[in-house]
Formats: C-alpha cells, structure tokens, sequence
C-alpha cells in the first residue's frame, strides 16, 4: 500500500535524509529493534530500513537512510507529499529490553539513528542510559539533540577531532567499562566499529548486543539471503534477529557476504546516475 511521506529533513544534505512516514499499522505494533522492507518500484529490490521512531498517537514513523546505491538514491528523490510504493513492518525480533541498572549505547554514523530508538527503550525501562555515539567528523553526526533529551550521560566522538572527543567510541566505552557497574552495552553501526565494541566488552564479560545488516531480499526467513552465523549456529538475520550476542557473532564471514555483490551494485548506481536527466 503506497505509504505518505509526511515531512523529510536533509541531515547531511545529498547524503542522508529522516523520512516521517504516515503508518498507523506499523506504528502502533513497532517496538525498538523493528525494522521495515521499502519497495520504491514494482521491478524494484526491497531495503530494510531500521524504524528509527514512532508515534503510535499520530500514526507515524522515522527511518533515516544512508544514501549508498540506486535503491536509498531513488528514496531520496521522493519530498513530502510524494509516496513509497510498498513499506512492510514491523519485521525482525524487538531489542529484549530489560531493567539491567547501566546500560551503554554505542552509536556509529546512521546507527546512530536507530540505537536512538533502542536507547529510548532503554530509558522508558527505567535504565541509566550512557549513550556514546560517533562520526568521522563533526558534519555526519545525527541525533545528538534527540539524544541529550533522554539519555543520563552522552559522550561524542569524531575520527578527526572536528567535534566532541578525538579518536574512536571504543576509546570512551573502554574507560566507563573500567569503572564499572554496566549491565549490557548495544552496538548499531558500521560492521567494524560493532565487531570493535565486541572486543572491548569480552575481556569484562559484560552482555554486549549488536544490530546485524546483512543483505536481505525478502526480510520474512524464506530466501536465506540474510544468513549469518552466530555461536557456530546458522541465523536469519531478518527472523531470528538482526540483533544477536555481539560476542558470538563471525564478522569475518558477515564482511566478505555485504561485499558479495559490489560490483553489481556499483554498476547499477553507475547506470541509474547516467539515466538521470542532470546526469548525476
Ligand atoms: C535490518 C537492517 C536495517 C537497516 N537499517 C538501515 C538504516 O536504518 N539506515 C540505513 O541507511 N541503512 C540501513 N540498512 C542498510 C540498507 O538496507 C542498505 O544500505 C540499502 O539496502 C542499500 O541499498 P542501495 O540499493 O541504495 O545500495 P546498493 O548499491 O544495493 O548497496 C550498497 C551497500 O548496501 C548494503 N546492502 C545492499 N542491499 C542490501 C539489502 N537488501 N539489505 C541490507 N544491506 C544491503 C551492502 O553492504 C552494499 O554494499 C539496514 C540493513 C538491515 C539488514
Ligand atoms: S532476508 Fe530472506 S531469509 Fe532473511
């Protein structure tokens, strides 16, 4: 069902965009964790894009998307006003929320916008929530604003220095891992920052919960696509997560199946830019 786009807001203008979905079914059953498949054509793949907030009041719904090949590139030619084709939700297992005293939430570049929704979880329970986010520099990092109004203590970080503190989130989370008292520790974002945070919590065994983005077709466990392997164990990402134990997770293995198609996926921008009419 064609599915209206409210408001959008340019976060990183030509780069990433917040999309406000009109969904009343989806946001009345979506919890943090959730996300949707988006079809903007009939020919067209299905993206999963994490629900990065709802409110269920007004039947709305937030995805932020990172703008990487021809799919999020035809998303973000869409303004309010105009409609998605198909969006289908809530999918995928909600984050298990539990009171667990300090919980640290580690955001990285877009994850920043859906650990946002899993932090908010986390705050609702009546967890003291830290969140530590971070972008390369100043200019792509998201949701700080939304974040200062929940969570009890934030720390942010650039690659380049450019805003907050220099150097990496594994940098800060190590050192509040070390004076301890932290119940659990989420990680959304680039699969070696997520892979990062996981070797920084074995050595306190502190429970440590990653979002998966392996790639999906169908997003409902019946291509197989999305397989990942956790503990040894073959998982669908799309049913049986994506959220899995960071420390049971092969990121190896998860790495080399996002790269599996880049050529394909490269061509097919590379074809949809030269089909534009301002060719770009
Ligand atoms: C559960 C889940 C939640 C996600 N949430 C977000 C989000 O909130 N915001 C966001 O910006 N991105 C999110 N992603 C990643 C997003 O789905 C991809 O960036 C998107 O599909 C890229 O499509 P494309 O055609 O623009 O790029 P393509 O040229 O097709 O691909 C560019 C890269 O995106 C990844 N990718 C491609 N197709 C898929 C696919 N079907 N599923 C997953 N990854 C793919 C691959 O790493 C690939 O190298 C999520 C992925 C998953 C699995
Ligand atoms: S996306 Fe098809 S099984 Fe998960």
């Amino acid at each position: 069902m064609p599915t209206p786009i409210l408001r959008k807001e340019r976060l990183i203008p030509g780069k990433t965009s917040k999309l406000v979905l009109h969904a009343p079914e989806i946001a009345a059953k979506a919890r943090p964790g959730h996300f949707v498949m988006l079809r903007m054509s009939p020919e067209g793949e299905r993206i999963p894009l994490t629900i990065a907030d709802t409110d269920a009041s007004r039947g709305e719904i937030t995805i932020v998307y990172l703008v990487l090949g021809k799919s999020t590139a035809l998303l973000e030619a869409l303004e309010a006003g105009d409609s998605i084709l198909d969006v289908c939700g809530p999918l995928g297992r909600p984050t298990k929320i539990e009171k667990v005293g300090t919980v640290i939430c580690v955001g990285g570049g877009t994850g920043i916008a859906a650990m946002h929704h899993i932090a908010k979880g986390h705050a609702r329970a009546g967890n003291h929530v830290v969140a530590v986010i971070g972008a390369r520099e100043k200019s792509l990092l998201l949701f700080e604003k939304e974040l200062m109004g929940f969570v009890n203590e934030l720390v942010v970080c650039t690659d380049d220095g450019s805003y907050g503190r220099k150097g990496l989130v594994t940098e800060p989370l190590k050192e509040r891992l070390e004076a301890g008292g932290v119940g659990e520790v989420v990680a959304v974002g680039p699969v070696p920052m997520m892979a990062a945070v996981a070797e920084v919590t074995r050595p306190f065994g502190v429970a440590t919960t990653v979002s998966l983005n392996p790639i999906m077709v169908d997003g409902i466990g019946m291509c197989g696509a999305c397989r990942v392997s956790v503990g040894g164990k073959t998982k669908f990402a799309c049913v049986d997560g994506p959220e899995f134990d960071g420390h049971q997770v092969d990121f190896p293995e998860l790495r080399r199946r996002l790269a599996a198609f880049r050529e394909q996926e490269a061509e097919s921008y590379d074809r949809y830019r030269k089909e534009q009419p301002h060719g770009n």
